[in-house]
C-alpha cells in the first residue's frame, strides 16, 4: 500500500555487493515520468550511471564514499532554461520542485522493489557535469545511488502532525 511505502522510504548509505538488475534501474527511471509538471513541460534527463570507475568518481565529486558501493546511480539533471521560457524566474523554482516530485516518485518505486538508496543533494556540480558530460546549462539536481540495503535505517526524529499544521492561518493550532 502507498502509505506502507511512503513511511518505509528512509536514507540508506551502507549498500551490500549484490548487484540489482538493469531492468530495476529502467522501472526506477520510468515512474519519473509522472510527476507533476508545470504547464506539462517535461525538464528532466535521468543519466544511469552503472560503470564502476564513474561510480568512484562520483563518490568522490560527492565526498561520501558509501556511495561507491551502489550498482548504479541515477544522476537527476533539469534542463531549467525550458521552464524558465514559459515561466522566466518562476519556472527556476517549478524546475526544482518538479525534480523533487519525480525523485520522490523515484525513491518510492525502490522502496517498492526492495532496494535501497538516499537522495544525495551535496556534490560539486562541475565534476558531476563532467563525469556524465552533461552541458553545461544543465542542473544536476541530485544522484541516486541504488543498491540492496546492508544497514537498518536508523531511528530519526519526525516531527509529529500537530507540529506541523495550523487551521486557517498561520500560528492557528486549533480547528474551530
Ligand atoms: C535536498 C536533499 C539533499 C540531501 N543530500 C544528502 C546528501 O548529500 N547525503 C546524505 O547522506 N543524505 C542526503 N539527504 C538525505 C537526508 O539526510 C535524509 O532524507 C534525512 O536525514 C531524513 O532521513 P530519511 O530520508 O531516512 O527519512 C538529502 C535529502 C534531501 C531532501
Amino acid at each position: 500500500m502507498l502509505d506502507e511505502i511512503i513511511r518505509a522510504r528512509r536514507s540508506i548509505r551502507k549498500y551490500s555487493s549484490k548487484k540489482v538488475s538493469f531492468q530495476n534501474a529502467i522501472e526506477i527511471c520510468d515512474v519519473a515520468r509522472f510527476a507533476p509538471m508545470a504547464g506539462n513541460i517535461f525538464s528532466l534527463k535521468l543519466v544511469i550511471v552503472s560503470e564502476k570507475e564513474k561510480i568512484k568518481q562520483l563518490a568522490e565529486a560527492s565526498q561520501q564514499p558509501f556511495i561507491a558501493d551502489a550498482s548504479f546511480i541515477v544522476v537527476v539533471c533539469s534542463e531549467t532554461s525550458k521552464v524558465a521560457r514559459s515561466y522566466g524566474m518562476r519556472g527556476e523554482k517549478y524546475a526544482r520542485q518538479q525534480a523533487g516530485a519525480a525523485i520522490q516518485n523515484m525513491l518510492l518505486k525502490i522502496t517498492e522493489l526492495g532496494l535501497a538508496s538516499c537522495w544525495i543533494g551535496w556534490f560539486d556540480d562541475a565534476t558531476v557535469r563532467r563525469i556524465i558530460k552533461a552541458p553545461s546549462d544543465a542542473d544536476i539536481e541530485a544522484l541516486l545511488p541504488v543498491g540492496y540495503a546492508a544497514e537498518k535505517p536508523r531511528k530519526i526524529f519526525k516531527p509529529d502532525l500537530k507540529s506541523i499544521i495550523f487551521f486557517e492561518e498561520w500560528g492557528k493550532k486549533e480547528k474551530k
